[in-house]
């Protein structure tokens, strides 16, 4: 199997859910919530692909780097390449249902342990969904981690102690869910967040804690301050809010503000690997990659999320070496690899 043949294949399955247009930029399925599009007229989504599509690359070839370093650590776990797989719920009305969210769990979570990295398990108003991501982690020996919806913080304390016992990395909240239409479905309260209520979370676990969904240098000022360890800059794919900035365009900013003080995820239309070179030189610790992981066990299953992460492993591979970029920790030679100016 390789990627055409699983594009090939996701594309069959996946009927009127997503076509893979060749360019996966949000405006086929532009109000496709649920569905696998962007809130609204897709606004948000869109904007992601096109704030990343306009950062552009300094090729540079003449110098030393002929095998880049992509190996990175986070929360501990050595990770073949900085990129995790984001955490995704609701396979039968968000995609067609062509894999259970129990086979997409599974899928998720044991291909990227294949392709040496780590994969997000998410939240729904579904219970089940969570549920069996958990059941993967706990197949994996606990290499996973569990995102969990902005429910009330009594309702996050009882999962967190769930993930505890399956052996998580790490937990975190995907906070910008707070008005989620796919929550409103199922008649679950989700709400946003005061730095109190964050602080109590954080403090009922000894795991990493990860708030995903920030895209302002006030509110990942607010994370470090209620102890997080992680922060997501995202806009949750587009799905949630209509008109807001881009991960791209906001990532610099958080980077600089708290960039040594807390470790810093960034998600939004990573479509190729030198997306993710993009977001490490903008400051991102490592990225998360989300629709093509549904491609990718849509049309290959667990062998077809490893295939996925391989082909952006090599990629980036591939654009470190053009650009000069020796090593995915080392922001300093990272940095000079962006042209941010318009052409
Ligand atoms: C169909 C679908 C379902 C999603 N479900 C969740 C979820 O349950 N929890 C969560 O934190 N994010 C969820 N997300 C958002 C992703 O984790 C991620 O932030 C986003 O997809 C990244 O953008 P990309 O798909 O362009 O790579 C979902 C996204 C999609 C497309």
């Amino acid at each position: 199997m390789d990627i055409k043949e699983i594009k090939k294949n996701a594309k069959e399955r996946m009927k009127e859910f997503c076509i893979l247009c060749p360019e996966c930029n949000g405006r086929w399925c532009a109000g496709k919530v649920p569905g696998m599009g962007g809130a609204s007229s897709g606004g948000s989504f869109q904007r992601s692909f096109e704030k990343l599509k306009e950062i552009k690359i300094a090729m540079r070839t003449l110098h030393k780097v002929s095998d880049p370093k992509l190996s990175c650590n986070i929360f501990g776990v050595d990770l073949s390449f900085p990129a995790l797989v984001a955490p995704i719920t609701g396979t039968k009305f968000n995609m067609g249902g062509y894999v259970s969210d129990e086979e997409y769990s599974n899928d998720v979570v044991l291909g990227s342990i294949e392709a040496g990295t780590i994969a997000m398990i998410g939240d729904t108003g579904d219970p089940n969904c969570f549920q069996f991501g958990i059941n993967a982690i706990k197949k994996a020996n606990g290499k996973g981690i569990a995102i969990i919806k902005p429910r009330e913080n009594s309702e996050i304390i009882k999962r967190i102690k769930i993930a505890e016992e399956a052996g998580a990395i790490a937990v975190g909240v995907d906070v910008d869910g707070a008005g989620l239409v796919t929550m409103k479905l199922f008649n679950q309260p989700v709400g946003p967040k005061s730095l109190d209520d964050l602080k109590e979370i954080i403090s009922s676990t000894k795991l990493p804690f990860i708030v995903k969904g920030i895209l302002t240098v006030d509110e990942a000022k607010l994370c470090v301050e209620a102890g997080a360890s992680a922060i997501v800059v995202s806009n949750h794919g587009g799905r949630c809010l209509n008109e807001t900035f881009a991960p791209a365009e906001v990532l610099k900013d958080i980077a600089q503000a708290v960039g040594n003080d807390i470790i810093i995820l960034a998600d939004g239309a990573v479509r190729e690997g030198v997306d993710i070179l993009k977001y490490l030189a903008l400051g991102a610790n490592a990225v998360l990659i989300g629709r093509p992981i549904i491609w990718g066990s849509i049309g290959g299953r667990q062998e077809g999320v490893k295939i996925t992460l391989d082909t952006f492993k090599a990629q980036l591979y591939q654009s470190m070496i053009l650009s000069g970029a020796d090593d995915v920790e080392n922001f300093k030679n990272l940095s000079c690899i962006l042209y941010t100016k318009k052409v």
